[in-house]
């Protein structure tokens, strides 16, 4: 696969590369209440600048095509719209960055073009245009020729959207010389230390809603890792397939049988919580009690591990040369259920080995909850495309790269 440093040693003064960036941050209203993600392309975006490029960046921003994607809604929801992350990467790049008002039409033509050497411009949400994400490969290549004609090389840099068969992601790398860059780079390099002959003992952490999200990694980790911790919402589904009660818990109840079979294919590598946080309601007010993990009661829900649970959890973190964390212990958002979430993060940020955090909520929690992001060993800018890569599927993004 090309890199960046291949693309800059050809040099790139007066070329237009286009840059494919994860750039989806999550937003209260227009406020940016993280911007990992756009920090973490800063140094690509820097690089190309410096060196001359005039940088056409696009990217993603939430789902704003009704779903499934592909499906288009009658007009652009401005709620989904790029400006917001415009102005923080300017601010960020510490210059101006153009911002087209569409993606491939008037005002992205007029942007590119009036870039000069060494500047950088966004493009419009991809996925306001039904091509992005279309699973039609011929609406996929024309959305991507239009990309394609915005530039004279592609630079793919949004490691969290490479799982997906995307037009940007996917279908532009054929049409244009194309190279990873170095987020993706990154990103790639610590997965492949987790999957090739990790250091032992070899500990994962999962946690977040649902079990069904996490089936097939836990099938692929299985026989790969030491121990398994999980906790979040999913644990339910695996409490109620040894026969707990769960009360008002988040529950799958078409996911009990394959976590019946799981528990009994993992033998004792699976740690469940023995102790619960629980509550009536979802609030910062609310009473809180904590149960044993076989005691939640009906019109009482899961919402933490308890403080028994998080001492085992810590043991089998201590002393861990290989640690991967993805998905919170508990709804985190909320202070009466941000401890379970906080004490295992600190855990994995202890680990001597190489602790990796898996992107999306676990990501957003390290920053939420005032963790030092330098403890860890990586944390990743991808949730869905970690987890892929972790079960052992061919991501798109990464196959067109290596094309
Ligand atoms: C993510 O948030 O994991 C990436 O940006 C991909 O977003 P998506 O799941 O909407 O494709």
């Amino acid at each position: 696969m090309r890199t960046i440093d291949d693309l800059l040693a050809e040099g790139v003064t007066g070329r237009r590369v286009l840059v494919r960036a994860d750039l989806n941050v999550p937003l209260d209203g227009a406020e940016i209440t993280d911007d990992g993600r756009i920090r973490a392309v800063l140094p690509t975006l820097k690089a190309l600048c410096d060196a001359g490029a005039r940088v056409v960046v696009c990217s993603h921003l939430g789902r704003p095509l009704s779903q499934p994607l592909g499906q288009p809604r009658s007009a652009p929801d401005p709620k989904y719209s790029l400006a917001p992350v415009a102005a923080r990467l300017s601010a960020l790049l510490g210059a101006e960055v153009a911002f087209a008002t569409d993606t491939v039409g008037d005002s992205a033509r007029r942007a590119v073009d009036g870039l000069t050497d060494g500047q950088a411009a966004l493009l419009e949400n991809l996925r306001f245009n039904p091509g992005e994400t279309s699973k039609d490969d011929t609406s996929r290549r024309e959305f991507a020729e239009r990309l394609a004609s915005f530039a004279d090389a592609y630079v793919d840099d949004a490691f969290g959207a490479v799982h997906r068969k995307h037009a940007s992601v996917h279908d532009v790398a054929a049409l244009l010389p194309r190279y990873a860059g170095g987020l993706v780079l990154r990103e790639v390099e610590v997965l492949r230390q987790l999957t090739t002959d990790p250091k032992r003992p070899y500990v994962v952490v999962l946690g977040g809603a649902k079990v069904s999200d996490k089936l097939a990694v836990i099938d692929n980790l299985l026989p790969q890792v030491d121990t398994l911790l999980i906790g979040g919402g999913m644990c339910f589904t695996l409490l109620a397939a040894q026969g707990h009660g769960v009360g008002d818990s988040l529950l799958e109840e078409d996911q009990i049988e394959t976590s019946k079979r799981l528990l009994s294919q993992a033998g004792d590598k699976i740690v469940l919580p023995t102790d619960i946080v629980v509550a009536q309601d979802i609030a910062d007010d609310t009473e809180t009690r904590v149960v044993p993990a076989d005691g939640v009661e009906a019109g009482w829900k899961g919402l933490d591990i308890g403080p028994q649970s998080v001492e085992a959890f810590r043991q089998r973190l201590d002393g861990a040369a290989t640690v991967f964390w993805n998905g919170p212990m508990g709804v985190f958002e909320v202070a009466p259920f941000a401890a379970g979430t906080k004490a295992v993060a600190e855990a994995v940020s202890e680990v001597a080995g190489l602790s990796v955090v898996g992107g999306g909520d676990s990501a957003a929690a390290v920053r939420a909850l005032g963790l030092d992001e330098q403890a860890f060993g990586h944390i990743s800018t991808g949730g869905g495309a970690s987890l892929e890569y972790l079960e052992g599927k061919t991501l798109p993004g990464l196959a067109a790269l290596e094309a």
